[in-house]
């Protein structure tokens, strides 16, 4: 564990069980956040990464287990009030709105009911937050789109507005879900500098992602999935040489 030092976690998840029916989604999952990190989280598709997070995050109630945040009990908390918490994220799929300008949608994105569409279909005139987007707006450099309708934009410049749409909050620690997802190799860049910019100003992170090799260039260890349980965590290099690791991916396609 690099960098972690005699930190305390900034979250802590606990023996998190999630099932839908029959399918055991997430089985007893435990693992830390700490603060200044970004954690990583890999695995084979349907290995229950995104039910984690959901369960983490109060999109979803888990059947079992405990998350704490700063040291405070937050399980099932909904989502509205973990993002007052300084827990922020984003799905998997798009967020944003593609008849609204980028600014718009940044806009939306702050306003109180932060993570659910329906809330952001119900804007809000400007609250007194166009500081706020603009400077967002300079963080992820997206001032030549300023006058754009999100949906001109192309798809890795999308996942970015998301992101930044993610930020607006004002997060101490996001989760992500997949933000290299569909993005060409030249937004990839844009992609991973902004992310490793916000994480020098000391946002923590904890990212899903399909793309090895992006994430294993960006985070500082990696927890591996596999069949709704916690495979490993470690550095990158662990990662990529254990036999468990390569066995767990093997039949998978993509
Ligand atoms: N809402 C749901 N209802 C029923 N099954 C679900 C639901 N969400 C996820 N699953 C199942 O749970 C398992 C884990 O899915 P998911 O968390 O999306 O995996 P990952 O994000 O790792 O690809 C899969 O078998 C998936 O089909
Ligand atoms: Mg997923």
């Amino acid at each position: 564990m690099s960098g972690n030092g005699q930190k305390k976690p900034v979250l802590e998840v606990r023996d998190i069980s999630k099932s839908f029916g029959a399918i055991e989604a997430v089985r007893g999952v435990s693992f830390d956040v700490y603060p200044g990190e970004i954690l990583g989280v890999i695995g084979p598709n349907g290995c229950g990464k995104t039910t984690l997070f959901n369960c983490i995050l109060g999109q979803l109630k888990p059947d079992k287990g405990t998350v704490r945040l700063k040291g405070q009990d937050v399980t099932g908390r909904s989502p509205v009030k973990l993002s007052k918490n300084g827990l922020g994220r984003t799905f998997q799929l798009l967020q944003v709105f593609d008849s609204m300008t980028v600014p718009d949608n940044l806009l939306t994105a702050s306003q109180a009911h932060i993570g659910t569409v329906f809330s952001r279909l119900f804007k809000r005139p400007d609250l007194g937050l166009g500081g706020k987007v603009n400077n967002v707006v300079e963080q992820f450099r997206l001032g030549h789109l300023v006058r754009e309708e999100a949906g001109n934009l192309s798809f890795g410049q999308q996942k970015l507005l998301d992101i930044a749409m993610g930020l607006m909050s004002g997060p101490q620690i996001v989760f992500l879900d997949e933000p290299a997802g569909g993005v060409n190799l030249s937004m990839l860049v844009d992609v991973k500098a902004r992310l490793l910019e916000l994480n020098g100003k000391g946002i923590t992170f904890a990212i899903i992602e399909h793309n090895m090799e992006f994430i294993f260039e960006i985070a500082h260890r990696i927890l591996v999935m596999a069949e709704g349980q916690v495979l490993m965590i470690g550095s990158a290099n662990d990662v990529r040489k254990d036999p468990r690791v390569i066995e767990a991916y093997l039949g998978q396609q993509d």
